[in-house]
């Protein structure tokens, strides 16, 4: 099935068991040179699939989501003699999908790029939007652009050589959604070979509706952090030992707990999320002192000058944006 995203520039994602073996085909109509870009553990699987294109393979890992690589990916580029008719592959997960178009938006100013995401976190999430960037100094995606794919091809076939603490990942970034859209039922048995690609469609929906109302992250796109600010910190703490996504659920967690202490939640309604969190085994504890999680929130981007605006849920399906200080959030935490 096909979903168009109508952002500035529209697109559309792709999302076909097999998909990727008709991405050849779809690139020959971009230009006359492709480099695709792909991690350590991607590019041996997948890489084949692309026969006539440079390719470039990058360390796996968010500790490798940095400048560096990014530097790579352009002296790559240019070595190649890439010019802005040609077009950049991020063929893995969020990690090289977020520097391979980053790295795609700058070169000479912005050439092509086409996202194939291999991870559900990617799929579900972070190949649709057009954020891309690196961490910098400690921070997560610091530096980065917004840059809308020219195509988004997503083979949930990929799925089956992804690791089950990869799927857990993913499924931190999907209990987000039905939060978000108070959907539980996507939920269920949404990796079966009947449903996979449905869950994925109805997952890039829901990104896609926040997306078109508010692409530069200005308003309701907000909503998308919920788990984020507090998650960022806890991935952080755990020196990225903790993945992305599970943070994240791990930071709805958080946010549940602050939104009952700030009366945006009742108690009975935390409980209805904490027990969706429960039913996909996303962890309890944070095993943090309250002064480092603090200090490691204040680095969030969303930040401002008088306090950090939290998605805090009132219930499933309702998010609230609060602003709160430094000394509201530690007294909640
Ligand atoms: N741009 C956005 O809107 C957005 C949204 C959410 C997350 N993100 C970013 O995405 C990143 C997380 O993405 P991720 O969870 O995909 O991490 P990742 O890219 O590190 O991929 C996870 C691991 O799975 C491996 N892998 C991926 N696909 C595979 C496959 N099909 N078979 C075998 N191994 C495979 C990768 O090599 C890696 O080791 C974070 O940096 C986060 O900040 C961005
Ligand atoms: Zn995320």
């Amino acid at each position: 099935m096909t979903i168009k995203i109508c952002a500035s520039t529209p697109y559309e994602v792709i999302i076909e068991k097999g998909a990727l073996d008709k991405t050849e085909e779809l690139l020959k109509g971009y230009g006359s040179k492709v480099l695709v870009v792909s991690d350590s553990n991607v590019m041996p699987i997948y890489g084949s699939k692309f026969n006539n294109a440079y390719k470039l393979t990058i360390k796996a890992g968010e500790k490798h989501k940095n400048l560096k690589t990014i530097e790579l990916i352009l002296k790559t580029l240019q070595n190649e003699g890439f010019t802005r008719s040609d077009t950049v592959v991020g063929l893995g997960g969020g990690v090289v999908g977020d520097m391979a178009a980053f790295a795609a938006s700058i070169y000479m100013r912005g050439i092509r790029y086409v996202a194939c995401p291999t991870s559900l976190l990617a799929m579900i999430d972070s190949s649709v939007g057009g954020k891309t960037g690196v961490d910098f100094l400690g921070s997560k995606n610091m530096v980065g652009s917004f840059y809308q794919p020219s195509c988004v091809v997503c083979d949930t076939e990929c799925l089956k050589t992804l690791p089950e603490r990869e799927i857990k990942n993913g499924m931190g970034e999907a209990v987000k959604y039905a939060v978000l859209t108070g959907d539980e039922e996507m939920l269920s048995d949404c990796l079966s070979a009947d449903k996979v690609e449905g869950f994925v469609a109805k997952c890039v929906t829901a990104k896609k509706e926040i997306v078109e109302a508010d692409e530069k992250d200005k308003g309701v796109r907000a909503l998308l952090n919920l788990g984020h600010t507090f998650g960022h910190a806890i991935e952080k703490l755990s020196r990225f030992k903790i993945s992305h996504g599970v943070a994240v659920a791990m930071g709805i967690r958080v946010a549940t707990k602050v939104a009952v202490g700030a009366k945006v939640a009742t108690k009975e309604n935390a409980e209805k999320i904490e027990g969706l969190l429960d039913r996909y085994f996303m962890p309890k504890a944070i095993e943090y002192k309250k002064e480092d999680f603090i200090d490691a929130i204040w680095l969030d981007k969303k930040r401002t000058a008088d306090g950090v605006n939290l998605v805090l849920p009132e219930k499933l399906g309702v998010c609230k944006i609060v602003n709160m200080t430094k000394q509201e959030v530690l007294k909640l935490l």
